[in-house]
């Protein structure tokens, strides 16, 4: 390892230990940053994390819907995005003033929406699901008809569990990392790999769902790599990062990426300079306006009660 790179890591672990401060990282992050945070996970776990953790400054090293749900749930924590240009695309697809027409327009149905969405959004939903629970917490709901966004192949997962009408709001929001995973790499990885299982990501198209022998969170994934007999192999439709957690933690076992162009470019935003700068400046800073926020954290707790 290079002298600089050694100097940067303990700099970095000695600004944690002065300012009482937590990294956490989703999945997706670059190796190196996942290899410094003290927590890596998929969004549930991630806002678990930041609620159960006694640090005083979260740097949050994910896109920026999952930081805003760590400060919406953490009033009194300083939550910081090394990154601020981390902005998920899938999250601007779905506008408060599109979700205020839908809602007038279906006056009975309750709104469950995709964590990836704005806090003016969140804070007009009943609920909100990440793709560990979204099937949990459609079936859980009181409404027959449901408004679901933005992701309408997350919709169509989610509606595979529930009798109950689901309309995705907007008709085809997507994520564009998940959407380059297509049927011919599928057909091209399977006849490389005979042998291996398909596991993809809900925010798949729906021929990609159909395909598969699971379909999971991020975390969900290790957790059935874990769980996997010694030398398995498993066919993996999501944004590649998660191969690194995926080698590092399961390695008697293979992972081959559906398609290695998967990649969200905005969660490879950080690194570990603007984790250096962002520890000791203590900024950026994520901030919600308190009237969004009060509203947004009832949404978001009570997925938290509702998935056990
Ligand atoms: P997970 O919650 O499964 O990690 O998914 C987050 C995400 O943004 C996937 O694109
Ligand atoms: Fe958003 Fe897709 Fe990136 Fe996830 S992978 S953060 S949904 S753009």
């Amino acid at each position: 390892m290079e002298k600089e790179h050694i100097e940067r890591i303990e700099k970095i672990e000695r600004l944690k230990r002065d300012k009482n401060a937590i990294i956490l990282a989703h999945n997706y992050q670059r190796a190196e940053v996942q290899d410094i945070a003290e927590f890596v996970g998929d969004s549930l776990e991630l806002a678990r994390k930041a609620m159960d953790t006694a640090s005083d400054v979260i740097i949050f090293c994910g896109v920026d819907f999952m930081a805003e749900t760590a400060a919406i749930l953490n009033p009194d924590k300083k939550v910081v995005i090394p990154d601020k240009g981390a902005i998920c695309p899938m999250a601007q697809q779905l506008s408060a003033g599109d979700l205020l027409v839908a809602k007038r327009a279906h006056p009975d149905a309750e709104v469950v929406l995709y964590v990836n969405t704005l806090a003016e959004c969140k804070a007009l939903a009943d609920c909100i699901c990440t793709s560990a629970n979204a099937q949990e917490i459609v079936k859980a709901m009181d409404a027959s008809t449901i408004l679901f966004g933005p992701d309408h192949n997350l919709a169509y997962y989610a509606q595979k569990a529930t009798s109950k009408f689901i309309i995705p709001v907007p008709e085809y929001g997507l994520c564009p990392s998940h959407h380059q995973i297509v049927m011919e790499d599928l057909i091209k990885a399977k006849e490389a790999h005979p042998r291996a299982k398909i596991m993809v990501h809900p925010e798949c198209i729906p021929e990609i769902q159909d395909s598969a022998d699971y379909i999971a969170s991020t975390s969900g994934m290790v957790k059935i790599g874990n769980e996997a007999e010694a030398g398995d192999e498993f066919l993996i439709g999501t944004e590649v990062g998660l191969l690194h957690r995926l080698e590092k933690e399961v390695p008697e076992k293979k992972f081959y990426p559906i398609s290695t162009t998967a990649v969200c470019p905005q969660m490879k935003m950080h690194t570990l300079a603007k984790i250096e700068t962002a520890l000791e400046l203590e900024k950026p800073e994520v901030v919600i306006k308190p009237e969004i926020m009060d509203k947004a954290r009832r949404a978001i707790e009570k997925m938290l009660e509702l998935s056990k």
